[in-house]
């Protein structure tokens, strides 16, 4: 299971279905720079190896790679993986190169690893996209295995970044998921257009003055393009802004998960 560290409960569950489906598991633990744009947060994002080496511990983790950047790049890769079209959609369109630098470091992971499940978060839908498409098309020996969202009690996804939230910004946080829920309910009580299930995430999230959206969109799981009409199975994504953090999160229409409940906290 490839992480940036900063451990929190959504990284635990991951783990700890993986302890339970596999007799060895290796978790990485590494900030890649190649993913992060200039001006992002490569500096100040959260590192406390010492502490997630104990989570790992008590997920049962027999493996922990923890490479100091020199070692994962001992020079800059001239050959990477691009994410094509699915690099250039939404996270894509905000955050040039970050699907290629993505894709690049965890087809490195995956092959140092060999033969394997790897384990992905349904947090980072167009994440996880761009990894199965990747497996497929490039024939990785790899089983991509896709788990649910973890979030706080009051729906918040759990994130590394949520800990930029000031007070303020964390109590409107919620509202995301609140926005996501309200237009999932929507589409279960007939409503099909994207743009009306676009525009009531938006019109929800305009009432929080400290949330900035930057895109609420209905898109193919696997292709991330736009769709003509609302189904099960595609994916509600949005990315937003609050404050100084920069915040994504989604549902699937028709998923269990969906709802307004927690599935897991911690
Ligand atoms: P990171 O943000 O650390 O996330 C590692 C894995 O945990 C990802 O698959 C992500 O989707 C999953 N995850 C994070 N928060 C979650 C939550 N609240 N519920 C469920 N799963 C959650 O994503 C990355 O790191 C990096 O891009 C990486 C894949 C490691 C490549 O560098």
């Amino acid at each position: 299971m490839p992480t940036l560290g900063a451990l929190h409960a959504g990284h635990r569950a991951l783990l700890g279905r993986a302890r339970r489906e596999n007799r060895l598991v290796v978790a990485s633990i590494f900030v890649n720079p190649l993913q992060f744009g200039p001006g992002e947060d490569l500096a100040r994002y959260p590192r406390d190896l010492e502490a997630d080496v104990l989570v790992c511990a008590a997920e049962g983790v027999d493996v922990v790679f923890a490479p100091p950047d020199a070692e994962m790049w001992p020079r800059p890769p001239v050959v990477r993986v691009t994410a094509g079209r699915l690099g250039e959609l939404l996270e894509g369109e905000r955050r040039p190169g970050h699907l290629d630098g993505v894709a690049t470091v965890v087809a490195k992971l995956l092959h140092l690893v060999g033969p394997c499940r790897a384990y992905f978060g349904r947090k980072d839908a167009q994440q996880l996209a761009l990894v199965r498409r990747m497996v497929a098309d490039l024939g990785f020996d790899a089983e991509v295995v896709a788990c649910p969202t973890v979030r706080e009690p009051d729906g918040l996804a759990l994130s590394s970044r949520n800990a930029y939230l000031a007070p303020r910004a964390r109590a409107a946080a919620p509202a995301l998921h609140a926005a996501l829920a309200a237009a999932e309910a929507a589409w279960r009580e007939g409503e099909d257009d994207p743009a009306a299930l676009e525009g009531m995430t938006a019109a929800r999230l305009a009432r929080e003055p400290l949330i900035e959206l930057e895109y609420a969109r209905l898109v193919d799981a696997g292709t991330f393009e736009r769709v003509a009409r609302a189904a099960a199975g595609q994916v509600l994504a949005l990315a937003a802004r609050l404050e100084g953090a920069r915040l994504i999160d989604n549902v699937v229409l028709g998923s269990d998960d969906a709802g307004g409940s927690p599935v897991t906290t911690g």
